[in-house]
């Protein structure tokens, strides 16, 4: 059976000081609470250690929000994926929009940080979306297809360590939301293209998360939808009651 998830996104906020208290917040937020899901925090590479050293990982676990697509060697300003590792942390968001979009990353590069991280033992939230011109003309379905196939070369097994994430660029930090209608629908073709190249088994298990102006105040529509499990949450993960919020909509 698939899991829920709710992943943070900080992207580039907070110092080590700001996100280490941010994460001892969340933490102590759920402490004898029992919740619906897994919860992640994905952080910037500074504050990994810092904030895996606050965080009980049965209650919250530990992210990164890239990962080098090289092992290793001399490529000065890079983290690689055994680095991430070796901080304590058990995820790493590949291919978000931002990182497609301002840092040029394409699907043979994505695919190549996707294998290091599995080699590594970490569980990618991998990205895909499309923008708002292709929400507009109606290629959508085909553009967030490319992209789901880019990750076509993965045996079934090393596939199903994987979770996607369904972020609608248009909706990211825009505070335009995705209709729970248009996040499911997208959602069981992301699915349906998963299940046409693994089988159904595969498809069933691997969790699919909405991502794109997610708050307390609409998750609770969103994850009610079948194939909605859950979501990877930007500026309402800053906020340790708002991330809180969206957790208990689980
Ligand atoms: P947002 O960001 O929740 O601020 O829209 C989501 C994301 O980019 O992961």
């Amino acid at each position: 059976m698939r899991k829920n998830v709710v992943a943070g996104n900080w992207k580039m906020n907070t110092t080590l000081e700001e996100g280490v208290e941010l994460a001892n917040q969340i933490n102590s937020l759920l402490k004898g609470k029992t919740v619906n899901c897994d919860v992640v925090v994905c952080v910037p590479f500074t504050h990994l250690t810092s904030v895996n050293a606050v965080l009980e990982s049965e209650l919250v676990k530990l992210g990164a929000e890239n990962c080098s697509e090289h092992e290793k060697g001399a490529y000065t300003g890079e983290v690689s994926a055994a680095m991430v590792k070796s901080t304590g942390a058990t995820h790493v968001i590949l291919g978000h929009s931002e990182r497609r979009q301002y840092f040029g990353e394409n699907n043979e590069q994505l695919l190549a940080k996707t294998k290091l991280a599995l080699a590594n033992g970490l569980t990618p939230i991998f990205c895909v979306g499309e923008v708002l011109e292709e929400r507009e003309n109606g290629t959508y379905n085909d553009v967030v297809k490319c992209q789901v196939e880019a990750l076509f070369d993965l045996s079934a097994e090393d596939f199903g360590k994987i979770i996607i994430a369904y972020e609608p660029v248009w909706a990211i930090g825009t505070g335009k939301t995705a209709t729970a209608e248009q996040a499911q629908d997208m959602h069981a073709h992301i699915r349906k293209v998963i299940e046409d190249k693994y089988g159904k088994e595969v498809a069933e298990d691997t969790s699919i998360l909405y991502g794109g102006s997610c708050k307390p105040g609409n998750a609770p529509e969103l994850f009610a939808k079948p194939d909605v499990d859950g979501g990877l949450i930007g500026g309402a993960a800053l906020e340790a009651e708002s991330f809180l919020g969206i957790i208990e909509a689980c």
